[in-house]
């Protein structure tokens, strides 16, 4: 056998060594060429559409009737998506219109993949998404995977037994009882745990002698997501509608998905036994960490179906922690801290807080997200009052990440009270007429006002629930016509937001303290980045008058320009002296320093 050293000597060896030479010289040409590739491509499309755009929400049940059946529909959405467009907003989520017999108004699905005719067809559904695609607006997709409808296939056979389905659902024996059980089979639930909607969150099945768990409303059984097959089919769920193009998912009710195996220890410290609190501890029954495992499954369904799929996961309350594992679980879970977290004691020293705390810990690849309203709340105006409507439409659109506007809050549409008996919300009508009013989401469900004709031009029949009376003065129509209406001043900000000063994720605040001697009432920020342009933008989120604020160390120039006016009396495209501005609640503007 020739030694390496001879080997080397020899002629073959010199071809060997510059076969090698000419590899590594080849590679380090791949690898450079493929970077600067990369960078140019960076350069001309940075940023996938999901960080770019505005969610809008619709509620497909008070949008727009097609049909004349007082419930919106699939077509009515479709015949306004020319607003959507109008508005500025380059993605639209729709809450559920899958098959259901509409307990919790969809939430409750029957069959995942099919349209209730409540709303249409999938043929519908695919005219809306021509439409979509035509206008350029992506359409994201409810999804809801915690639970079904106590009415679908999946648990009319997990009920009856059947070996395939018999899983599908969280079951159990319950424990023995003598006194009060005739009617659950001489057995009581197998624990104290709660439903989000009051009461137990076990019913029995006379038909399979057993409990089952429901988070929600008992017409709602939990799925058991440590069944694989369960898993499974909800993988087929979503490729069903990646197929059909769309291009997101909004993921319903996370946080609920695992409950603890264990189901002989009770949750400790509840506040109530019938009422369930979003502060209590239910370390048992909600935030357990299986939930990843799924949402990266998740995650490599739609990136088959395209690299820039969003989703976006409904978990209210979580901490820092678990959101960085939402994140990097492929998912944006909803920043829910502008619902949450602030109210009208919260000043605007308390606001940055607020904000900043949700910032803060976004590694590199975490996308930001603000979300001011949504069909679970109460609508802004009501929350913090009608003087404010433009200040937080503002406050949204130009905070860092992606933003979602609830429909109707383009318009500073108002929460409509209902009372007991016109109140259709399931969640509502588990409480008495005194305290229904604490639970029902009804009032900020009320149908979108398009204009001053009969039902605000939702319906040429009887709304599903009443048009506000309000809907004369607070309209699309007349806001279009009207110069600086909250709508306008909407569209306004929508535009701006299109600057890239606006699309990457950092916020400048001002120092409160410096640039007023109270506290409570001006919000400052800036935004800015690398190469683009420089806005302030100012608010007035306290209850008095903030006079002569100077602004100009913060901004680094006494000079700018008005872009967007909300409420005061500065006019756009004037140019303002940033030592000395004047604003009243509510009131805000966006300027490009000069
Ligand atoms: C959260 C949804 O937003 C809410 O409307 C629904 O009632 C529950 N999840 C249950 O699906
Ligand atoms: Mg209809």
């Amino acid at each position: 056998m020739a030694s390496s050293k001879n080997f080397c000597e020899s002629t073959k060896c010199l071809f060997v060594v510059l076969i090698a030479v000419a590899a590594a010289v080849a590679t380090i040409c791949v690898v450079t060429l493929t970077d600067e590739t990369l960078r140019e491509k960076k350069a001309v499309n940075p940023q996938p559409w999901w960080q770019t755009s505005i969610v809008y929400q619709i509620y497909p049940r008070s949008f727009q009737d097609s049909d004349g059946d007082g419930t919106g529909d699939l077509e009515g959405i479709k015949d306004r998506l020319g607003y959507v467009s109008d508005l500025g907003v380059g993605a639209v989520w729709l809450s559920p219109f899958f098959v259901s017999p509409m307990r919790d108004f969809g939430y409750d699905v029957q069959n995942y993949t099919d349209v209730d005719p409540l709303f249409g067809t999938l043929d519908d559904f695919k005219h809306l998404m021509e439409e979509a695609k035509q206008k350029n607006i992506k359409i994201i997709l409810d999804f809801v995977p915690n639970h079904t409808s106590n009415e679908s296939y999946w648990f009319y056979m997990s009920e009856r037994g059947d070996w395939h389905y018999r899983d599908y659902y969280v079951w159990n024996d319950g424990t023995n009882c003598s006194t009060g059980c005739k009617d659950t089979g001489g057995r009581r639930p197998p624990n104290n745990w709660l439903s989000v909607f009051g009461g137990s969150a076990w019913k029995w099945s006379g038909i399979r002698q057993k409990f089952y768990y429901h988070a929600f409303l008992d017409s709602q059984p939990d799925l058991n997501l440590r069944n694989q097959a369960v898993q499974d089919e909800l993988k087929e769920v979503l490729k069903f509608w990646l197929r059909q193009e769309v291009d997101g998912f909004r993921a319903d009710a996370l946080k609920f998905m695992f409950e603890s195996e264990n189901v002989t220890q009770n949750e400790l410290g509840l506040k109530d036994s019938f009422a369930w609190y979003e502060d209590d501890d239910h370390n048992l029954t909600t935030n357990f960490p299986e939930i990843y495992g799924i949402l990266k499954d998740w995650r490599s369904v739609l990136d088959d179906f395209g690299k820039d799929k969003f989703l976006i996961a409904e978990s209210y309350g979580i901490s820092n922690e678990i959101r960085n594992e939402y994140y990097e679980s492929g998912a944006v879970p909803f920043n829910f801290a502008l619902i949450q977290y602030l109210n009208d004691s919260c000043n605007a020293m308390c606001m940055k807080t607020v904000i900043n705390d949700s910032l803060s810990g976004l590694k590199e690849n975490y996308w930001p997200n603000f979300v001011i309203g949504n069909h679970d709340n109460s609508r802004v105006a009501n929350r913090f009052g009608p003087e404010t409507i433009d200040a937080f439409n503002m406050l949204l659109l130009t905070l860092p990440g992606t933003p979602t506007t609830y429909y109707g809050e383009a318009i500073g549409m108002r929460d409509t009270m209902y009372s007991y008996s016109e109140t259709k919300d399931p969640a509502g009508l588990q409480f008495n007429e005194t305290l229904y009013l604490e639970h029902t989401r009804d009032p900020e469900r009320s149908p979108m006002q398009w204009d001053d004709s009969p039902n605000a031009g939702f319906t040429n029949g009887t709304p599903w629930l009443r048009v506000n009376s309000n809907y004369k003065i607070i309209n699309v129509k007349r806001e279009n016509r009207t110069k600086n209406s909250h709508l306008d001043i909407y569209k306004q900000l929508a535009k701006i937001r299109q600057n890239s000063a606006f699309t990457d994720k950092y916020v400048k605040f001002l120092n409160i303290s410096d640039i007023d001697e109270n506290p409570s009432k001006i919000l400052s920020y800036i935004r800015t980045r690398p190469g683009s342009d420089k806005y302030l933008v100012v608010i007035n989120f306290g209850h008095r008058y903030a006079n002569d604020v100077d602004l100009s160390e913060g901004a680094g120039s006494s000079k700018g320009e008005v872009v967007v006016n909300a409420m005061s009396s500065y006019k756009v495209n004037t140019e303002i002296d940033l030592k000395h501005i004047t604003l009243s609640r509510g009131q805000g503007l966006v300027i490009k320093v000069k």
